[in-house]
């Protein structure tokens, strides 16, 4: 099934039962928001879990595209990326988590036809504050998924205060034979969470605790090139379909083992998608997050050839991804800030092997040359330790 099929068909699914498409925001939060970026679908919604009237009523559906960087390390693994697509539904206080269960059951496998047998789920098993969710826990049952019950893997917040609730996640089982009995998400990494459920019904406060939201809302986020990935039959999303240009491109014009591929497609294509949501380069905020993006290619790419340069790229999969974020940028333009940020970074590194020549830097640094290096001649730590390897 081709992703924008799976697109639709989730979308049409809870149009059918009343929830009214809304426009996925771009990955930059209102102004006022301290996050640099819009990590779930849930987050441009935040007001209207504590209540706030949503304009088109109380369940919506969308698809919202999202960056976290706090899965940067697991970038390259088969199923995690810097940008994706989150396809979400929310109850603001409307129905409850069973019936979000049940139609999620019944999407997977009626309307995308996944063999219930290679399902899982996950439900709070319950905390000193919190009792285990039991309401999804029979859901579940009652359909015949097997469920791991869990305490932090299913509580889900979106940062250390505010909204939050206990979460039952759905697992779709990637493993070439059929899964084991016994086996579980948490003892088998064959099991690829696919779909959250949280029932976000408690607020957390600075000193930790607990208080009900002003309603009991439901905010679902499935991602979509994982999914897209095992309905593809592929052993990871960097060989769907999504991936498929960049695959191409890159795999002609620099050799890279693996992993390295991996990192370079995902880097590359998160850079594309926050340049063509107007970020551009810079020391600090978005454009940091950016700038490391790039230049964590470049490392990659320098380690074996330093000749290589992103001047090279064609045009093909950057535009490939402009379009499928609906972004209006200029691939022209986003290659010409890719080099941009190249040309930087080698001065930088220039610079950097200059200044870490001279004799006082020979030994050991401390913190006041780390400092120094980097208030003075713009080397960050990182860049200094790499350059002295
Ligand atoms: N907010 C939850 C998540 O991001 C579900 O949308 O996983």
């Amino acid at each position: 099934m081709q992703t924008d099929q799976i697109v639709r068909t989730f979308v049409e699914y809870f149009e059918e039962r009343g929830h009214h498409r809304i426009t996925g925001s771009t990955l930059l939060p209102p102004p006022g928001d301290p996050v640099l970026f819009t990590t779930s679908g849930m987050h441009p919604l935040t007001p209207h879990f504590e209540g706030r009237p949503h304009p088109l009523g109380r369940r919506l559906v969308n698809v919202q595209r999202c960056l976290r960087t706090t899965d940067l390390e697991e970038v390259g693994d088969p199923t995690h990326l810097t940008v994706f697509e989150m396809l979400g539904t929310w109850s603001l206080g409307d129905y409850e988590g069973p019936r979000s269960l049940d139609w999620a059951h019944g999407l997977l496998t009626e309307g995308l036809g996944i063999d219930p047998g290679l399902l899982h789920a996950t439900v709070f098993g319950g905390d000193e504050r919190t009792g285990p969710d039991t309401a999804s826990l029979e859901l579940w049952q009652d359909r015949g998924i097997p469920v791991e019950l869990t305490v932090e893997d299913n509580w889900w917040s979106n940062g250390p205060t505010g909204p939050c609730g206990p979460d039952s996640e759905i697992f779709l089982w990637s493993g070439d034979t059929p899964p084991p009995p016994h086996s579980t998400p948490t003892g088998d990494d064959r099991w690829v969470e696919v779909w959250n459920h949280v029932m976000m019904r408690h607020r957390r406060l600075a000193d930790g605790s607990l208080v009900p939201l002003p309603q009991r809302n439901v905010d679902t986020g499935l991602g979509l090139e994982r999914l897209a990935s095992l309905l593809q039959g592929t052993s990871s999303v960097y060989e769907s379909e999504v991936f498929a240009p960049w695959r191409t491109a890159l795999t002609s014009l620099w050799p890279l083992d693996e992993p390295s591929h991996r990192v370079v497609c995902d880097h590359l294509r998160s850079a594309v998608v926050v340049i063509g949501d107007g970020v551009r380069p810079a020391p600090t905020g978005r454009g940091y997050v950016l700038r490391r993006l790039v230049r964590r290619v470049l490392t990659v790419l320098w380690r074996d050839d330093p000749t290589r340069s992103l001047g090279d790229l064609p045009l093909e999969p950057i535009r490939h991804t402009l379009d499928r974020f609906r972004q209006e940028g200029d691939p022209t333009h986003v290659r010409r800030t890719l080099l941009e940020e190249e040309r930087r970074f080698t001065r930088l590194l220039e610079r950097g092997r200059q200044v870490l020549g001279r004799p006082r830097f020979r030994g050991p640094l401390d913190e006041e040359d780390f400092h120094y290096l980097h208030d003075t001649h713009g080397l960050p730590r990182d860049l200094v330790l790499s350059l002295r390897r």
